[in-house]
C-alpha cells in the first residue's frame, strides 16, 4: 500500500463524504492534510479526530464558489506547512430535474462550484503542484458517461470535469504533475440529501438502495490508490466500472435501458426541482 510520508494534501469538500473520507485515508498513509469546506465545525471535529490519531490536519474554510477564496486557504497551507504536493478537488453536489421545469440559474449554480470551483482549486494550486511535481484529482462521477433523464445539470458538470481532467493531465505530464479524474458509482455520503439550492436536508430519504452505494473509506483507500498510482483515471465501484463499460461499448443498450426509466431514481428523491 502506498504511503504518502512527508506529503501535504489539501482536499476540497472534505466536511463530509468522499472529502472526509479521503482525509483520513491520506493521513492514515502518513500524509500531512489540508481540509476544505464551508462547514468549519465540521472541519474542526475532522482535524480533531485526525490529531487525535497522530495525524496533522489543517482546517481551512473556503467556499470554491467565492473567487478569492481557494487562493487564501492555498496561503494558509503554504504558510502552515510549506506547500502543497497533492490537491483533490472534491467539493461538489447534485441539482436534478427536468430540463423544460428547471431554470437556467439551477445550472449556473450547479457549473459554479462543479465547474468553475474545480478550476479556481487548479488554478490557485498549480504552481505550488508543479512545484513539487505532486498530483491533482479531479472529482468526477460515472454520470459523465451516463446521463439519465432528469438529472442533466449534475451530468453535463461531470462531463465537462472530465474533459478537463483528460486536458490538464496532457497539459501537466511535461511538468511532471499527474492528474487523475475519479468516476465514482454510488458511494455513501450526503449528496442525494441536498436539494437543488445545495441546502442539506437531514431527513431526506437517499433514493439509492444500501446495498448498492459503497461505503466511503472503501471508496476512499480506492481513489488513493489510483492517485498514488498516478493513474490518468480510475472507475470506482463494480455498478459504475458496468455503466462505464455499456456506455463506451454498447451506448445503444444504455439508450434503451434508460428509456426504460432506468434514470428515474434521482429525480425521485425527496427533494424540491
Ligand atoms: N456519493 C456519490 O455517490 C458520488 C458519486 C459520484 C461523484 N460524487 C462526487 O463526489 C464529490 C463529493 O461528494 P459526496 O458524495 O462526498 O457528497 P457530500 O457528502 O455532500 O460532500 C460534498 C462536500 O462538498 C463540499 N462543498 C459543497 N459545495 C461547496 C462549496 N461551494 N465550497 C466548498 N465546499 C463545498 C461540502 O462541504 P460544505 O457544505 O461544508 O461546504 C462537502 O464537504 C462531489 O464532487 C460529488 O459530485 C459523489
Amino acid at each position: 500500500m502506498k504511503r504518502f510520508d512527508g506529503k501535504v494534501v489539501f482536499i476540497t469538500g472534505a466536511s463530509s463524504g468522499i472529502g472526509e473520507a479521503l482525509a483520513i485515508e491520506f493521513s492514515a498513509r502518513g500524509a500531512t492534510v489540508a481540509v476544505g469546506a464551508r462547514r468549519e465545525d465540521r472541519l474542526s471535529k475532522l482535524c480533531e479526530r485526525i490529531v487525535a490519531g497522530n495525524g496533522k490536519a489543517l482546517a481551512v474554510a473556503c467556499d470554491v464558489t467565492v473567487d478569492g477564496d481557494v487562493e487564501k486557504a492555498v496561503e494558509r497551507i503554504k504558510e502552515t506547512f510549506g506547500g502543497i504536493d497533492i490537491v483533490v478537488a472534491n467539493a461538489g453536489f447534485g441539482v436534478v430535474g427536468r430540463v423544460d421545469r428547471l431554470k437556467l440559474d439551477d445550472y449556473r449554480r450547479q457549473f459554479e462550484t462543479n465547474i468553475f470551483g474545480v478550476l479556481r482549486t487548479i488554478q490557485a494550486t498549480a504552481a505550488e503542484v508543479k512545484a513539487r511535481k505532486g498530483s491533482f484529482a479531479l472529482m468526477g462521477s460515472v454520470a459523465a458517461y451516463v446521463s439519465s433523464p432528469g438529472a442533466s445539470p449534475y451530468q453535463m458538470s461531470k462531463a465537462a470535469v472530465r474533459s478537463l481532467g483528460d486536458a490538464l493531465w496532457g497539459e501537466m505530464a511535461r511538468d511532471g504533475v499527474s492528474v487523475t479524474t475519479i468516476q465514482p458509482g454510488y458511494v455513501e455520503s450526503e449528496i442525494r440529501k441536498l436539494d437543488n439550492q445545495g441546502v442539506l436536508r437531514p431527513t431526506a430519504k437517499d433514493p439509492i438502495p444500501r446495498w448498492l452505494m459503497m461505503p466511503a473509506d472503501v471508496a476512499a483507500r480506492k481513489m488513493v490508490n489510483a492517485i498514488g498510482c498516478r493513474r490518468r483515471e480510475v472507475v470506482i465501484t463494480g455498478h459504475g466500472k458496468v455503466a462505464v463499460l455499456i456506455a463506451r461499448h454498447f451506448p445503444c443498450l444504455l439508450a434503451f435501458a434508460l428509456r426504460r426509466g432506468a434514470g428515474t431514481a434521482r429525480t425521485s428523491k425527496a427533494r424540491k426541482d
